[in-house]
């Protein structure tokens, strides 16, 4: 069961775009602290399909831990994201201003460095590239665009 993050307004409920996703209940401004990422550290061969993980590192995830679901297991992905990782952390700031009521997504081209890796994409986004790609696979105008939001370890 997913306990809601009362105190920042965040809570999961289902997605228009895929299962359940993250939503805010306040307005959140640009540049805010919106959620820091956690999990159980695994190496990428502990890491099965079907598992919510965050790639971190070369070899590195921050998988979710079964006995304790956090709402950022939960955040789906976007091509035109409203949080990032801008600070080079694990950690989810507000990319512009985000209204109450609105689904959070980050742009998991920005985590994911595994070559050949690929899922479709349903975000509807009118940018939307219809494949959620890895970063290393990225065109290079792709990867310079994303800079500023990408994990420290692919900077
Ligand atoms: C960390 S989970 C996100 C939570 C997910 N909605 C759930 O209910 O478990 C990541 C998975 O959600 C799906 N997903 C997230 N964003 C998506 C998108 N824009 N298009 C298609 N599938 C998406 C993919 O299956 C992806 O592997
Ligand atoms: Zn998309």
């Amino acid at each position: 069961m997913i306990v809601a993050e009362t105190d920042t307004g965040l809570y999961a409920q289902q997605s228009g775009i895929h299962g359940l996703g993250v939503f805010t209940r306040f307005a959140i401004a640009n540049g805010s602290f919106v959620i820091k990422c956690q999990g159980i550290l695994r190496h990428k061969d502990e890491v099965v399909e079907g598992m919510r993980a965050l790639q971190i590192g070369p070899e590195t995830y921050l998988a979710e831990d079964p006995a304790n679901p956090r709402l950022d297991d939960f955040i789906n992905h976007s091509c035109a994201p409203n949080v990032g990782f801008t600070d080079g952390s694990p950690t989810l700031s507000a990319l512009r201003d985000i209204a109450p009521g609105e689904e959070l997504f980050w742009d998991y081209r920005t985590s994911i460095n595994e070559p050949g890796w690929e899922v479709p994409c349903t975000c509807g986004a009118p940018a939307c590239r219809g494949k959620i790609q890895s970063y290393c696979d990225l065109p290079d105008s792709e990867r310079s665009r994303l800079s500023g939001i990408v994990l420290e370890y692919l900077r």
